[in-house]
């Protein structure tokens, strides 16, 4: 049996799978500085990398409606949103930096040349100022619910405290979300029919946002090393099933023809088409190449800061 006296900061290493399994199962948690499986690194690391680009990538979404937020408060909110993930982003990128795979300057070059990935939701276009409003409503409390869900478990140590504070922000987001959806649901024809329409664009992207189904049996490594603590198809069931009334009760159409209330009375979403996730995973989504384009470009007209300060 193992227990945490086992955590291998004596000098040992984890020679056997099984023996590292054992350690996390017996409520073990691993710091930067323990020995770790390699593959444990890879996978937590790659997690974590595609969790910072995501922050980034949202952050600079939130950063282009500044200009276009009606009025001074929503403005101040949209300010704060954008500091807040790409707050996000910095305290991922230096942990992820910390597992010792990539250097954070290479996590970024490759984002900005196409080579890396973040989440599906980034790759769409925000087209009328109500898209924000779904992204806040339906895509925050998205990305709120699986982060929650990881910040749940997460053996990884510094991932678990960066996440404290990212879901405790997320928390806001959502909120604030609710409240500029209660504004649009109770205000004028023309509000409702633009966050229709900005519901019929997000409600897929968001529901996709989970992933696919976890692998069968206990084969997904990140579900088994406790770094996610519920399965995919878990959390994307909870979403529908909260999202599902919310929407009808403001009397919001949901694009899914199928979607259907079965013998339990439990909203079922209808058969899923990964085909747009599994483009954006390519980098090939609607909005993506303008996005990692403006990306690059704001990397490049900083080039000078970091010459400076290497001085
Ligand atoms: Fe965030
Ligand atoms: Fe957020």
């Amino acid at each position: 049996m193992h227990t945490l006296a086992d955590a291998p900061t004596d000098g040992r290493t984890w020679s056997d799978l099984d023996d590292f399994q054992a350690f996390i199962d017996a409520g073990g948690m691993v710091e930067p500085g323990d020995d770790m499986p390699d593959e444990f690194r890879s996978e937590v690391f790659r997690f974590i990398e595609f969790h910072a680009n995501s922050e980034l990538m949202g952050g600079l979404t939130e950063r282009d409606w500044i200009p276009h937020a009606p009025g001074l408060r929503l403005k101040q909110i949209f300010l704060a949103k954008t500091q807040d993930e790409i707050g996000h982003a910095h305290l991922l990128y230096m942990v992820a930096a910390d597992m010792g795979v990539k250097t954070r300057t290479e996590m970024l070059e490759q984002l900005f040349d196409g080579r890396s990935r973040f989440h599906n939701v980034f790759h769409y276009k925000a087209v009328t100022w109500a898209d924000q409003v779904a992204i806040a409503f339906l895509v925050d409390a998205a990305a709120f619910a699986s982060q929650r869900a990881v910040f749940a478990e997460c053996t990884y140590g510094p991932y678990k405290r960066v996440l404290k504070r990212i879901v405790a922000e997320e928390g806001f987001h959502m909120r604030h979300g609710e409240e500029m959806l209660l504004r649009l649901a109770t205000g004028t024809d023309t509000q409702r029919v633009m966050f229709q329409d900005a519901l019929t664009r997000w409600w897929w992207p968001a529901v996709h946002l989970f992933g696919p189904d976890s692998p069968s049996g206990d084969t997904d490594p990140l579900i088994r090393w406790k770094i996610k603590s519920q399965r995919n198809e878990v959390l994307r069931q909870a979403y529908v099933q909260k999202y599902v009334p919310l929407l009808h009760g403001y009397g919001f159409d949901i694009p899914d023809n199928e979607l259907h209330q079965d013998a339990d009375g439990l909203w079922q979403a209808g058969s899923i088409d990964w085909e747009p996730l599994k483009a954006t995973m390519r980098n090939g989504g609607p909005d993506s190449a303008r996005r990692i384009a403006t990306a690059a470009g704001n990397w490049a007209d900083t080039a000078w800061v970091r010459e400076a300060l290497e001085q």
